[in-house]
């Protein structure tokens, strides 16, 4: 069996933690050539001492000549810094990137991959948020596969990929035919499903850091707590699986077991279902097409007793996902203003600056201003302009939170 070799983007992270833990139940199938972290060195040496990777890569200059130091005469080169991060996401020998970085920082890096000719290992959706059509783009034009990561979107290439779609040729994941109806993704609906707007008014970061089926990074808990997490899977499901947004409908199913669904015209509707750990969506992507063991408990359906479905919540309680749909309608670069308004809105609530509800009313805000401010959806552009209005959007949320 050939050795598959492995960049990981984030592996001082959530996803980057439980994809070495896969890597390691399996050393005859993977080898690690590069970690990318943001600023844990000490993480960084630690999993660099026990994975042996060719090069390791922090961003946080500050950091890195703690791992320098740590790793000298190990034969593990170091890097730092914006440059070292994308010099490490396109590392030649790898043939595999796992794109697990948190928020807008993980762009540059997979674009970086897949110019590379890597294949992608996809778990930051906050990239097909900011630049859907020219990632796909860059997909295409470089002929890599894309596998999601995300337990939804895994669910969904799961069902879709039984024997008909072509990112196990190292194709571009793409969505056959006409006869899907609607993809259909579960929601667990966070810690406060079913909680009035008066309670949702008190709700501190401790209590929404608190996930009820996941255990995850910070950014991403507070985005299942507000429901954007699933707008931007909605974004994410339509930039990679290709169809319309009125296609991708969300369903409230409180005990992550039934990962997402695929309605086929004729009736049909085909599911994945596992027990709510990403080791095992992390490991259907580091194998594909081929399946491995993983330490994850089989389901257990009788024990479990009963699956329940609701429909999504009220949007004047959650009004996040509905702000997802109207920026996929709003068409242009309005994705791009919804993420970056997001991350300054998360940020800003983790640090006690705004409390729960005002996230909604920000990311809002920002929308109505980038609509009034463009003439209409003349569609994102270029690398360059994305990235001017994620910076533009930064600074205009920054000065609506001095204002607040
Ligand atoms: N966690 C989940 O269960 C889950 C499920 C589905 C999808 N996802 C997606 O996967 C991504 C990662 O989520 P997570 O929960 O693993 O987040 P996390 O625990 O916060 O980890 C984020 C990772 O990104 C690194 N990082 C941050 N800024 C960086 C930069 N500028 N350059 C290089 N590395 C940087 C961090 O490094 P340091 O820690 O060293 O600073 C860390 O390794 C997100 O896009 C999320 O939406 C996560």
């Amino acid at each position: 069996m050939a050795v598959k070799t492995i960049t990981l983007l984030g592996s001082t992270g959530s996803i980057g933690v439980n994809t070495l833990r896969v890597i390691a139940d399996h050393p005859d199938r993977f080898r690690v050539v590069a970690l990318v972290a943001g600023s844990n060195g000490q993480q960084l040496i630690e999993q660099a001492r026990r994975f042996r990777p060719e090069v390791v890569a922090i961003h946080q200059e500050t950091q890195a000549e703690q791992v320098r130091s740590a790793l000298a005469g190990s034969g593990c080169l170091v890097l730092s810094g914006t440059t070292g991060v994308m010099e490490a996401a396109a590392w030649a020998t790898a043939q595999l990137v796992v794109s697990a970085i948190v928020g807008a920082a993980g762009l540059q890096p997979t674009l970086a991959a897949i110019r590379a000719g890597k294949h992608i290992a996809l778990a930051n959706k906050e990239c097909l948020v900011m630049a859907g059509p020219l990632f796909m783009a860059e997909v295409t034009r470089q002929g890599v596969g894309v596998i999601p990561v995300d337990s939804e979107h895994s669910a969904i290439f799961q069902v879709l990929c039984n024997g008909r779609c072509g990112a196990e040729q190292g194709g571009v994941l793409a969505l056959h035919g006409q006869d899907v109806g609607q993809l259909v993704l579960t929601a667990s609906g966070g810690p406060f499903r079913g909680w009035s707007r008066a309670a949702l008014q008190r709700v501190t970061p401790a209590m929404a850091l608190s996930h009820p089926s996941w255990q995850m990074g910070k950014k991403i808990s507070i985005d299942s707590a507000t429901l954007m997490n699933k707008g931007l899977e909605v974004i994410e499901a339509f930039y990679l699986f290709g169809v319309g947004g009125e296609q991708i409908q969300v369903v409230i199913h409180p005990e992550s077991i039934v990962h997402s669904m695929v309605a086929y015209r004729d009736g049909s509707v085909l599911a994945q279902l596992g027990v709510p750990d990403m080791r095992t969506p992390i490991a259907v992507a580091l194998a594909w097409p081929e399946r491995i063991t993983t330490t994850v408990p089989t389901l257990n359906l009788a024990q479990l007793g009963e699956l329940r479905f609701f429909d999504k919540p009220e949007e004047r309680d959650f009004p996040c996902l509905e702000l997802a749909y109207r920026a996929l309608r709003q068409g242009g670069a309005a994705t791009t203003v919804l993420n970056a308004a997001n991350e300054v809105a998360v940020a800003a609530f983790l640090a006690e600056k705004i409390g729960f509800l005002d996230i909604p009313c920000l990311v809002e805000w920002c929308l109505d201003q980038h609509q009034r401010e463009t003439s209409g959806p003349a569609g994102m552009g270029s690398l360059e302009d994305i990235l001017q209005t994620d910076r533009a959007t930064r600074r205009q949320a920054e000065a609506w939170l001095l204002r607040h």
